[in-house]
């Protein structure tokens, strides 16, 4: 009997009504471009599959399994080197307008070098690019995504300048096989986590764990790796190919612990100045080079831990400044959290390792528990206030450039009743619609991720995913979670509808069944608890509305 007055009771409570949101009528702009992301050894599988070679993480993973969550490995993971048509339908389903993947450089050239090129590799990117051109889906395709060949990190990977040349290599040879279908491109995704927590740090592959030198050998090289490939896309690729390149960086907002202390307000910049602007500056700012504060402290820093006249961080000559600012058309920014920061003094009280990055930036971090809610992984805290610092942030350093959000996400640890992920989206995405409004130039969102897949050091504890995989079927079968329906309502209408909540369909429901049934007897449970609540609400407000 209730049933048919209930969505007039929906309204009268909706949240809308009562005013906390803000009005459904605001827009992204009608050519914003919305896509959905992923990347090469995350979600292939296929590790030794024809004449691919082994890569950083194939060999982090193998040999060292004790430094996974969950102790596995992204052998099979997804398994979309088979599975790559299925990926494709699913980017359509979300009625995305651009699929973000990368390319993996030991699929396409085992061993790094250009002697030995893989038809298998070259085919399967060729494969998936025309799949996705059929459904006018845009390609845009991240070169490079953390999938070193090992051949090349036993010459010491990206701390060797020959890296330089090598990567040119490897870009020509992309460039010259998809450049005619793709036409947005980034070089290297998140530099500071190749950099320093790659060599700084035990945690992405090849996990050195030597902090405060090789970091910023990585950084450099890589800054002129970068470069490089975008003079050789500008002087013998963009004009006949049309498309665009970029770089992606990545940050989380560090947010002043007290907003009226100068001192973390001045914390706040110089992490900002570190994590972004070590690579941000040398591409996008006015005059170029690293950011003075970088270069002084690391100086100042060195000489005091007599390092001698030579600071650990490189310096770059004229030429080369000149060479590399400039080099993108476009700033995209990967953004998932926020920390709290304050100053790390003289007295190290952060007690970080010296010398090291984190000691050389002089910021010590932490999250706000108590009003940032929580997600899958330790370290990501839902604030999306950071996310509209973050965008002001950069259109302010860098003289308003184009901006892309080339990744965004939150995770769980799994279930396909994933509210807290629609809660995430609507959120930041209304942080981003914020920015837009006050005058930053975004032209695209890239959300993080088509699906659940390999978290890295997290294994697949962690789940970032619009679509579930069920890691444990050999078909590795994809069903969309509640956040995929949402998101593709935000795709197909520009707009964020905040009171859109649809329940679980009947198939999902089948697939939780038969894969978790404990998980299913709960959400039954919660689904009749709802019940039992909405009758009460609902007798109650007649009552008051007689
Ligand atoms: C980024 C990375 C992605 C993904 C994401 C979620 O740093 O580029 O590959 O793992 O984090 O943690």
């Amino acid at each position: 009997m209730w049933k048919p007055i209930l969505p007039a009771l929906l309204l009268i409570v909706s949240p809308v009504c009562l005013g906390t949101h803000v009005s459904q009528t605001r827009r992204f702009p009608n050519d914003f471009l919305w896509g959905v992301g992923s990347s090469s050894y995350q979600i292939e599988g296929g590790w030794n599959a024809d004449d691919k070679d082994e890569s950083i993480w194939d060999v982090l993973t193998h040999t060292h399994p004790e430094k996974i969550a969950d102790q596995s490995n992204a052998d099979i993971s997804a398994d979309s080197y088979h599975r790559w048509r299925r990926d494709v339908q699913m980017v359509k389903e979300l009625h995305a307008g651009t699929y973000r993947f990368s390319l993996s450089w030991p699929r396409i050239m085992p061993g790094g070098y250009m002697n030995h090129v893989s038809t298998a590799g070259i085919k399967y990117y060729s494969n998936l690019i025309d799949e996705l051109l059929r459904y006018n889906i845009t390609p845009t395709v991240t070169i490079y995504h953390f999938e070193l060949p090992q051949k090349l990190q036993e010459l010491g990977g990206w701390t060797n300048p020959e890296i330089i040349p090598l990567f040119k290599d490897f870009a020509r040879l992309v460039l010259e096989m998809y450049g005619d279908r793709v036409k947005i491109w980034t070089t290297i995704n998140e530099p500071w986590h190749v950099c320093e927590h790659a060599y700084g740090l035990d945690y992405m592959a090849p996990s050195y764990n030597f902090p405060g030198i090789p970091a910023y050998l990585c950084g450099h090289n890589l800054l002129k790796a970068h470069a490089e490939v975008v003079h050789m896309y500008r002087d013998h690729f963009q004009k006949r190919q049309g498309g665009r390149i970029g770089i992606s960086l990545d940050t989380s907002w560090p947010e002043p612990r007290n907003p009226d202390s100068a001192e973390d307000r001045e914390a706040s910049e110089r992490a900002m100045q570190f994590y972004v602007g070590w690579f941000g500056h040398p591409i996008f700012s006015k005059h170029g080079n690293y950011p003075k504060v970088m270069i002084e402290r690391i100086r100042n820093l060195s000489k005091e831990q007599d390092f001698g006249i030579r600071s650990r961080l490189p310096e770059f000559t004229t030429e080369e400044i000149h060479r590399i600012r400039g080099t993108a058309d476009f700033f995209g920014i990967n953004h998932y959290t926020s920390n709290l920061v304050t100053s790390n003094g003289h007295n190290n009280t952060g007690g970080f390792p010296v010398p090291s990055f984190n000691h050389d930036m002089g910021v010590v971090e932490s999250q706000n528990e108590v009003d940032w809610p929580g997600s899958g992984s330790v370290w990501l805290r839902v604030y999306p206030k950071g996310m509209y610092n973050l965008l002001m942030w950069i259109h302010r350093e860098y003289n308003s450039p184009e901006i892309i959000v080339t990744e965004n996400g939150v995770s769980d640890r799994g279930g396909l009743e994933d509210y807290a992920r629609v809660d995430y989206f609507n959120k930041y995405l209304s942080a981003v619609l914020d920015a837009i409004e006050d005058g930053v130039n975004i032209s695209g969102y890239i959300a993080w991720s088509l699906m659940d897949s390999y978290e890295w050091k997290a294994g697949f504890s962690e789940k970032f995913g619009f679509y579930h995989v069920d890691f444990t079927s050999p078909q590795r079968t994809r069903t969309p979670k509640i956040s995929a329906r949402v998101f593709a309502q935000i795709c197909k209408t520009n707009t964020i509808d905040w009171n859109y909540r649809p329940k679980l369909e009947q198939e999902q429901k089948l697939v939780v069944m038969a894969q978790h049934p404990a998980e299913e007897d709960q959400s039954r449970s919660s689904a009749a608890q709802e019940a039992i609540s909405w009758s009460l609400m609902g007798a109650l407000l007649l009552v008051l509305l007689r």
